[in-house]
Protein backbone atom coordinates (compact mmCIF):
# COMPACT_ATOMS: atom_id res chain seq x y z
CA UNK A 1 0.00 0.00 0.00
CA UNK A 2 1.22 3.48 -0.53
CA UNK A 3 2.16 5.50 2.61
CA UNK A 4 -0.30 8.79 2.77
CA UNK A 5 0.98 11.89 3.24
CA UNK A 6 -1.28 15.34 4.58
CA UNK A 7 0.59 19.02 4.36
CA UNK A 8 -0.43 21.97 5.13
CA UNK A 9 0.47 25.08 3.12
CA UNK A 10 0.35 27.99 5.32
CA UNK A 11 0.46 30.40 2.21
CA UNK A 12 1.54 34.03 3.17
CA UNK A 13 0.02 33.44 7.02
CA UNK A 14 1.68 33.68 10.23
CA UNK A 15 4.32 35.80 12.36
CA UNK A 16 6.44 34.48 15.07
CA UNK A 17 3.61 34.70 17.43
CA UNK A 18 1.59 32.65 15.70
CA UNK A 19 3.79 30.23 15.57
CA UNK A 20 4.25 29.92 19.09
CA UNK A 21 0.46 29.42 19.63
CA UNK A 22 -0.09 27.12 16.63
CA UNK A 23 2.71 25.02 17.71
CA UNK A 24 1.59 24.97 21.41
CA UNK A 25 -2.18 23.56 20.24
CA UNK A 26 -0.49 21.38 17.70
CA UNK A 27 1.56 19.26 20.49
CA UNK A 28 -2.03 19.10 22.52
CA UNK A 29 -4.12 17.97 19.46
CA UNK A 30 -1.28 15.79 18.24
CA UNK A 31 -1.60 13.91 21.57
CA UNK A 32 -5.16 14.03 21.92
CA UNK A 33 -6.02 12.23 18.82
CA UNK A 34 -2.98 10.14 19.23
CA UNK A 35 -1.28 10.86 15.60
CA UNK A 36 1.88 8.51 16.63
CA UNK A 37 -0.37 5.66 15.88
CA UNK A 38 -0.39 5.90 12.31
CA UNK A 39 3.14 4.70 11.20
CA UNK A 40 1.69 5.42 7.40
CA UNK A 41 0.79 8.87 7.28
CA UNK A 42 3.58 11.49 6.98
CA UNK A 43 2.77 15.15 7.83
CA UNK A 44 4.32 17.89 6.06
CA UNK A 45 4.41 21.65 7.32
CA UNK A 46 4.92 24.38 4.43
CA UNK A 47 5.16 27.46 6.79
CA UNK A 48 6.42 30.67 4.50
CA UNK A 49 9.96 30.40 4.10
CA UNK A 50 11.06 32.83 6.85
CA UNK A 51 8.94 31.09 9.25
CA UNK A 52 10.41 27.86 8.99
CA UNK A 53 13.17 27.91 11.36
CA UNK A 54 10.89 29.74 14.11
CA UNK A 55 8.59 26.40 13.33
CA UNK A 56 11.05 24.13 13.64
CA UNK A 57 12.62 25.30 16.76
CA UNK A 58 9.42 25.58 18.70
CA UNK A 59 8.47 21.89 17.18
CA UNK A 60 11.71 20.75 18.43
CA UNK A 61 10.74 21.35 21.83
CA UNK A 62 7.48 19.29 21.36
CA UNK A 63 9.58 16.58 20.25
CA UNK A 64 6.43 14.84 17.95
CA UNK A 65 8.08 11.55 16.37
CA UNK A 66 9.71 11.84 12.77
CA UNK A 67 6.48 11.35 11.24
CA UNK A 68 6.06 15.40 10.98
CA UNK A 69 8.34 16.85 8.33
CA UNK A 70 9.06 20.41 6.96
CA UNK A 71 8.59 21.56 3.24
CA UNK A 72 9.41 25.32 1.34
CA UNK A 73 6.26 27.05 -0.21
CA UNK A 74 8.58 27.59 -3.70
CA UNK A 75 11.91 26.86 -4.68
CA UNK A 76 14.55 28.92 -7.12
CA UNK A 77 15.26 27.76 -10.06
CA UNK A 78 18.83 28.56 -10.03
CA UNK A 79 21.69 27.11 -7.33
CA UNK A 80 23.00 30.55 -6.60
CA UNK A 81 23.96 34.06 -7.45
CA UNK A 82 22.31 37.17 -8.08
CA UNK A 83 19.08 36.27 -8.04
CA UNK A 84 17.75 38.82 -4.94
CA UNK A 85 14.30 37.54 -3.56
CA UNK A 86 15.39 34.09 -4.50
CA UNK A 87 15.84 30.70 -2.23
CA UNK A 88 17.46 27.84 -2.91
CA UNK A 89 16.95 24.00 -2.72
CA UNK A 90 20.40 24.50 -0.75
CA UNK A 91 19.11 26.84 1.69
CA UNK A 92 15.96 24.59 2.18
CA UNK A 93 18.36 21.80 2.86
CA UNK A 94 19.74 23.62 5.22
CA UNK A 95 16.95 24.99 7.26
CA UNK A 96 15.76 20.91 7.76
CA UNK A 97 13.11 20.77 4.44
CA UNK A 98 12.90 17.74 2.65
CA UNK A 99 10.52 18.68 0.09
CA UNK A 100 9.07 21.68 -2.07
CA UNK A 101 6.07 22.50 -3.30
CA UNK A 102 6.38 23.05 -7.07
CA UNK A 103 3.98 24.92 -9.33
CA UNK A 104 1.11 25.82 -6.95
CA UNK A 105 -1.54 27.12 -9.05
CA UNK A 106 -0.97 31.10 -7.46
CA UNK A 107 2.67 30.26 -8.24
CA UNK A 108 1.28 29.28 -12.21
CA UNK A 109 -1.01 32.53 -12.25
CA UNK A 110 0.58 35.39 -10.12
CA UNK A 111 4.29 34.74 -10.68
CA UNK A 112 4.35 32.94 -14.07
CA UNK A 113 5.68 29.59 -12.77
CA UNK A 114 5.39 28.02 -16.40
CA UNK A 115 6.51 24.14 -17.32
CA UNK A 116 9.93 25.06 -18.56
CA UNK A 117 10.27 26.98 -14.95
CA UNK A 118 9.07 24.58 -12.90
CA UNK A 119 11.51 21.52 -14.43
CA UNK A 120 14.41 23.68 -13.67
CA UNK A 121 13.12 23.79 -10.19
CA UNK A 122 12.67 20.29 -9.51
CA UNK A 123 16.29 19.56 -11.15
CA UNK A 124 17.76 22.07 -8.58
CA UNK A 125 15.11 20.10 -5.98
CA UNK A 126 16.78 16.83 -7.16
CA UNK A 127 19.81 18.12 -7.18
CA UNK A 128 19.74 18.33 -3.24
CA UNK A 129 18.14 15.13 -2.17
CA UNK A 130 14.95 17.48 -1.61
CA UNK A 131 11.36 15.94 -2.98
CA UNK A 132 9.15 18.25 -5.20
CA UNK A 133 5.35 17.77 -4.43
CA UNK A 134 4.23 18.90 -8.28
CA UNK A 135 0.76 20.75 -8.16
CA UNK A 136 -1.81 20.69 -11.28
CA UNK A 137 -4.86 21.37 -11.63
CA UNK A 138 -7.46 22.95 -14.42
CA UNK A 139 -9.60 26.44 -14.04
CA UNK A 140 -12.81 26.55 -14.01
CA UNK A 141 -13.27 27.99 -17.32
CA UNK A 142 -11.00 24.80 -18.58
CA UNK A 143 -13.26 22.07 -16.92
CA UNK A 144 -16.97 23.81 -17.64
CA UNK A 145 -15.47 23.56 -21.57
CA UNK A 146 -14.53 19.72 -20.80
CA UNK A 147 -11.11 20.40 -20.66
CA UNK A 148 -9.82 19.59 -17.38
CA UNK A 149 -8.15 16.68 -18.24
CA UNK A 150 -6.51 17.81 -21.67
CA UNK A 151 -4.72 20.49 -19.18
CA UNK A 152 -3.81 18.46 -16.02
CA UNK A 153 -2.32 16.21 -18.99
CA UNK A 154 -0.22 18.74 -20.56
CA UNK A 155 1.09 19.68 -17.02
CA UNK A 156 1.61 16.86 -16.29
CA UNK A 157 3.63 15.45 -19.40
CA UNK A 158 5.86 18.67 -19.55
CA UNK A 159 7.58 17.26 -16.35
CA UNK A 160 7.18 13.18 -16.55
CA UNK A 161 8.80 13.83 -20.29
CA UNK A 162 11.77 15.72 -18.78
CA UNK A 163 12.79 13.25 -16.04
CA UNK A 164 14.00 9.66 -16.07
CA UNK A 165 11.53 7.05 -14.00
CA UNK A 166 14.50 7.12 -11.47
CA UNK A 167 14.03 10.52 -10.95
CA UNK A 168 10.16 11.18 -11.65
CA UNK A 169 9.84 8.52 -8.61
CA UNK A 170 10.86 11.26 -6.23
CA UNK A 171 8.10 13.49 -6.74
CA UNK A 172 4.43 13.89 -5.24
CA UNK A 173 1.54 14.81 -7.30
CA UNK A 174 -1.31 17.28 -5.45
CA UNK A 175 -4.32 17.60 -8.01
CA UNK A 176 -5.95 21.17 -6.85
CA UNK A 177 -8.13 22.11 -9.34
CA UNK A 178 -7.96 25.55 -9.49
CA UNK A 179 -11.70 26.45 -8.95
CA UNK A 180 -11.70 24.25 -5.64
CA UNK A 181 -9.04 26.46 -3.82
CA UNK A 182 -10.04 28.52 -1.30
CA UNK A 183 -13.42 28.85 -2.55
CA UNK A 184 -15.01 26.41 -0.21
CA UNK A 185 -16.31 24.23 -2.89
CA UNK A 186 -14.27 20.74 -3.41
CA UNK A 187 -14.78 18.48 -6.10
CA UNK A 188 -16.28 15.61 -4.88
CA UNK A 189 -14.57 12.61 -4.08
CA UNK A 190 -16.20 10.92 -7.44
CA UNK A 191 -14.85 14.28 -9.71
CA UNK A 192 -11.52 13.57 -7.79
CA UNK A 193 -10.97 10.07 -8.02
CA UNK A 194 -11.50 10.28 -11.46
CA UNK A 195 -8.89 12.64 -12.35
CA UNK A 196 -6.45 10.98 -9.78
CA UNK A 197 -7.17 7.67 -11.97
CA UNK A 198 -6.17 9.47 -15.02
CA UNK A 199 -3.09 11.04 -13.46
CA UNK A 200 -1.80 7.44 -12.72
CA UNK A 201 -2.98 6.36 -16.38
CA UNK A 202 -0.77 9.41 -17.91
CA UNK A 203 2.50 7.94 -15.30
CA UNK A 204 1.60 4.49 -16.92
CA UNK A 205 2.61 6.02 -20.24
CA UNK A 206 6.05 5.98 -18.79
CA UNK A 207 5.86 3.37 -15.99
CA UNK A 208 3.26 1.15 -14.71
CA UNK A 209 5.09 0.50 -11.65
CA UNK A 210 5.31 4.27 -11.22
CA UNK A 211 1.73 4.85 -11.61
CA UNK A 212 0.58 2.07 -9.14
CA UNK A 213 3.29 3.64 -6.71
CA UNK A 214 3.24 7.42 -6.95
CA UNK A 215 1.77 9.11 -4.13
CA UNK A 216 -1.08 11.67 -5.40
CA UNK A 217 -2.88 14.11 -3.28
CA UNK A 218 -5.61 15.81 -3.41
CA UNK A 219 -6.24 19.79 -2.65
CA UNK A 220 -8.99 22.42 -2.88
CA UNK A 221 -11.10 23.53 0.11
CA UNK A 222 -10.21 20.05 2.01
CA UNK A 223 -11.50 20.64 5.44
CA UNK A 224 -12.46 17.95 8.45
CA UNK A 225 -16.07 17.76 7.04
CA UNK A 226 -15.17 16.10 3.52
CA UNK A 227 -11.56 14.93 3.74
CA UNK A 228 -12.61 11.04 5.24
CA UNK A 229 -14.87 10.98 1.91
CA UNK A 230 -11.82 12.01 -0.20
CA UNK A 231 -9.55 9.33 1.65
CA UNK A 232 -11.90 6.81 1.11
CA UNK A 233 -11.28 7.07 -2.67
CA UNK A 234 -9.04 4.63 -4.06
CA UNK A 235 -6.36 6.59 -6.01
CA UNK A 236 -5.96 9.46 -3.20
CA UNK A 237 -3.05 9.45 -0.61
CA UNK A 238 -3.70 12.28 1.24
CA UNK A 239 -4.29 16.46 0.90
CA UNK A 240 -2.44 19.15 0.36
CA UNK A 241 -4.17 21.46 2.76
CA UNK A 242 -4.60 25.59 2.79
CA UNK A 243 -6.43 27.66 4.63
CA UNK A 244 -7.52 24.64 7.47
CA UNK A 245 -4.17 24.20 8.04
CA UNK A 246 -3.79 27.67 9.65
CA UNK A 247 -5.98 26.01 12.94
CA UNK A 248 -3.90 22.81 14.20
CA UNK A 249 -7.08 21.19 15.78
CA UNK A 250 -8.70 20.84 12.31
CA UNK A 251 -6.05 19.95 10.43
CA UNK A 252 -4.63 17.31 12.58
CA UNK A 253 -8.11 16.30 12.45
CA UNK A 254 -7.83 15.70 8.82
CA UNK A 255 -4.39 14.01 9.37
CA UNK A 256 -6.24 11.83 11.90
CA UNK A 257 -9.15 10.82 9.28
CA UNK A 258 -6.29 9.72 6.80
CA UNK A 259 -4.08 8.03 9.30
CA UNK A 260 -7.27 6.42 10.08
CA UNK A 261 -8.18 5.65 6.15
CA UNK A 262 -4.66 3.38 5.67
CA UNK A 263 -5.83 1.19 8.46
CA UNK A 264 -9.54 -0.06 7.24
P1 LIG B 1 -7.26 25.62 0.28
O1 LIG B 1 -5.83 25.66 -0.46
O2 LIG B 1 -7.26 24.35 1.10
O3 LIG B 1 -7.31 26.85 1.11
O4 LIG B 1 -8.29 25.57 -0.79
C1 LIG B 1 -5.24 24.51 -0.99
C2 LIG B 1 -3.92 24.89 -1.64
O5 LIG B 1 -3.84 25.92 -2.29
O6 LIG B 1 -2.92 24.16 -1.51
Amino acid sequence: MRPKIVAGNWKMNGDLVFVQDYVASFKKYWNEKRLDQFSDLGVIIVPPAILIASVQENIKAVSVNGQLEFAGQNVSEYSSGAYTGEISAAMLKDFGCRWSLVGHSERRALFGDQSSVIVEKIKQLLAEGLRPILCLGETLEEREQGKAEICVKSQLDSVLNSFSVADFSKLVIAYEPVWAIGTGKTASPEEAQEMHKFIRSVVASKSSDLAESIIVLYGGSVNSGNAESLFRQNDIDGALVGGASLKPEEFLEICAQCGRSALS
